[in-house]
């Protein structure tokens, strides 16, 4: 793998901390008083220009860099330093003007308006053109300047639309069609285009999966999502390579959005290997209960989808965002437990979208480090505070998390499970890896994510949430781990399918059933609201499920529970089998998350891992490093918590010598150097 060739934002000391700064929407007089308040608060580092195409070409090929000129010269004169945008997620209102194919076109047909953001089309010649244009000028005028530590193109590629369904785009599916399998019977074979008399005879009939009466061609689907991605990625990499020609030694970076939880359309395994430096962007769900758990897993895949390296939060916000349905505010201490939770998980620092809160436009609710309400305000306490603490952080760059075990993860599966006609829409994959990965969050265990086909040796656990596709080389990887002595789990519904959605042979699940030593003789999916029992073949407590259950046969696997209720009662429900020097357990219900846990622990034991004796809401990651081992102990709960230390050291926040129990008060992070 090609990893990150700069791993930091140059120049930059300490942990980056700032957020995105839009001053184009002040008045000149309000930029001094912005630095002196960035100084106040530690900010190391801001975002610049990311939104800024049309103030800095005002017509096409008209230039306007002066404002930039002086703002980069002010961060600069005051120590602060820049995470440059190339702006080509807003083109122009002249650029539509002349090129109105380049605004996207829906599933259904209807092209996108100007007035807005992101409305691009990822196959559009023109928008290409004119996006490696003012790429080129900044690279050009930018490129060593000195206050430019990072560039940041685009933004979160893949949101808000990343599809597109127009004339141009179905040239380019074509094309990449045509790349992918070379002649029409091999692309009838993949598809299976025999099924409902689809046949191509000639590659200009092939469409984009547009709107259709019936269930679409999933392998179609699956294709076309294939080729966004690519082709979304075919334009980031197409500015990389110009800012690489052009400010050599400066990393690029483009924002991701790991862990968005409705399906996106980026495949970030294959984005992690093409920035410099991964960086990421989280938003608390703010309605969920615990909103610290689905934070650690954008965490935790952010850092996976970096192999494993630091990475940097980009954006996160210090209070209430403004575009979900219910905006809560972040409670006090919220915010920091949030960015160090983000820290303790790898982060290089913690970044926020904004700098200072919008007067006008579609964001002026939205929380920033400077709120509506001023310095007199406890937001703008906690990110002076916050400040001071990533100061005294600092030395714990460069340093690694120390995982436990793994999870594994592919965008390719979830975007085919969640195509038309499953046996069940309440089984959602993403579901059970949010479900999967909170049992390991109170087990207190840190997971990595991995790819499927990627080398898992050493972790001794690993756990498969939803792998409803799988390649062939995903099947032999995991029966080489498992073989080897490895301790994998497996949830329902997975190894059913291979690359194209076609079923693999024999029965269920074909990729998995040597490994499993069981077939899945039939889906049983459960009626809304319907629960099932699984009682323990060792008499212990019973486990419970709902939405999923399977008719399983063993062939080699021993029966652990057993259906108690429900269409499959009396049938074996979680299965273990030993293969090799190693065992992979198979649950083939949807369990709630007690009965989660359970399988956890017991596949934990299997693999020789010991579970954390730790109080329920404390989060306690390592990082380890050059100057030491860093334990960051987050204490998410109402009460003061002791978190028992296998070694005496020194608490980095409060400067404190520490023995063998470290006391976290309420709502506090301490990071101990051991
Ligand atoms: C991000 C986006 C920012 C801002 C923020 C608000 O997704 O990159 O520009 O819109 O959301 O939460």
């Amino acid at each position: 793998m090609d990893h990150p060739r700069y791993p930091r934002p140059v120049g930059l000391g300490p942990l980056a901390y700032g957020g995105d700064y839009n001053p184009e929407q002040w008045p000149e007089e309000v930029w001094a008083e912005d630095v002196r308040l960035m100084r106040e608060a530690g900010v190391t580092m801001v975002s610049v220009g990311i939104f800024s195409w049309a103030l800095l070409e005002p017509e096409r090929g008209v230039h306007e860099f002066g404002w930039l000129d002086r703002l980069l010269d002010l961060l600069h004169a005051n120590g602060i330093r820049a995470d440059l945008g190339t702006p080509t997620v807003v083109p122009p209102a002249w650029f539509y003007r002349d090129h109105p194919e380049a605004l996207p076109v829906t599933r259904e047909g209807h092209r996108h308006a100007f007035g807005s953001r992101g409305a691009i089309c990822h196959s559009s010649p023109a928008y290409q053109a004119a996006a490696s244009a003012i790429t080129e000028q900044l690279g050009r005028r930018y490129g060593s300047h000195p206050a430019v530590a990072l560039w940041h193109v685009h933004n979160e590629y893949g949101v808000p639309v990343s599809d597109c369904y127009c004339e141009e785009s179905a040239a380019h599916f074509r094309r990449w069609l045509g790349e992918r399998y070379g002649t029409l019977k091999e692309l009838n074979c993949a598809w299976g285009t025999a099924f409902w008399g689809q046949t191509y005879t000639r590659w200009d009939d092939i469409q984009p999966p547009r709107l259709t009466p019936s269930a679409g061609n999933p392998a179609q689907q699956l294709d076309f999502a294939r080729f966004t991605n690519d082709a979304i990625l075919a334009n980031f990499k197409r500015e990389r390579d110009l800012l690489h020609r052009l400010a050599p030694g400066i990393p690029v970076t483009t924002n991701f959005m790991t862990a968005l939880s409705q399906c996106q359309s980026i495949d970030y395994w294959a984005w992690g290997r093409e920035v410099d430096l991964v960086s990421n962007d989280h938003y608390l769900v703010a309605e969920d209960h615990r909103t610290q758990i689905n934070l650690a897993m954008a965490a935790d895949l952010t850092r996976s989808v970096a192999g494993g390296r630091p990475w940097l939060l980009l954006e996160h916000s210090t209070g209430a965002v403004n575009w979900q349905p219910r905006n809560l505010a972040k409670r006090p201490g919220e915010l920091a437990r949030n960015s160090l939770a983000h820290v303790a998980r790898g982060s290089e620092g913690a970044m926020f979208f904004q700098w200072r809160a919008s007067r006008y436009g579609a964001e002026k609710f939205h929380s920033a480090m400077l709120p509506h309400a001023g310095t007199d305000s406890r937001i703008w306490r906690e990110v002076v505070a916050l400040g001071r603490d990533l100061g005294a952080l600092a030395e714990i760059r460069d340093s690694v998390v120390r995982p436990d075990a793994a999870m594994l993860w592919d965008w390719e599966s979830w975007w085919a499970q969640r195509l038309d006609w499953r046996p069940s829409i309440d089984l959602d994959a993403r579901e059970r890896a949010d479900a999967w990965y909170a049992a390991t969050w109170d087990a207190h265990l840190t997971v990595d994510f991995a790819h499927p086909e990627a080398e898992l040796s050493r972790y001794p656990l690993v756990v498969a949430p939803a792998l409803y596709l799988m390649t062939e080389a995903a099947s032999r990887n995991l029966r080489q781990y498992v073989a080897a002595g490895g301790t994998l789990v497996v949830s329902c519904f997975s190894g059913i399918v291979d690359e194209h959605d076609t079923v693999h042979p024999g029965p269920h699940p074909g990729a998995l059933r040597e490994l499993l030593g069981l077939v899945v003789e039939e889906f049983a999916p459960l009626r809304a609201g319907e629960r099932v029992a699984l009682e323990a073949a060792d008499g212990g407590p019973a486990l419970h499920a709902d939405v999923w259950t399977e008719f399983l046969l063993p062939e080699g696997a021993e029966t652990l529970y057993r259906y108690a209720d429900g269409p499959a009662a009396g049938r074996p429900a979680v299965t273990r089998h030993a293969v090799g020097g190693g065992q992979v357990y198979y649950v083939s219900a949807r369990l709630d998350g007690e009965g989660l846990s359970r399988i956890l622990q017991l596949a934990a034991a299997a693999a020789d891992l010991t579970l954390p004796r730790l109080p329920h809401d404390v989060e306690v990651v390592e990082r380890v490093g050059e100057h030491g081992r860093y334990l960051f102990a987050i204490n998410h709960g109402e009460q003061d918590a002791d978190v028992p230390l296998a070694a005496p050291g020194t608490e980095l926040l409060t400067c404190a010598e520490v023995f063998d129990t470290l006391t976290v008060p309420a709502g506090a992070t301490r990071v101990v150097r051991h």
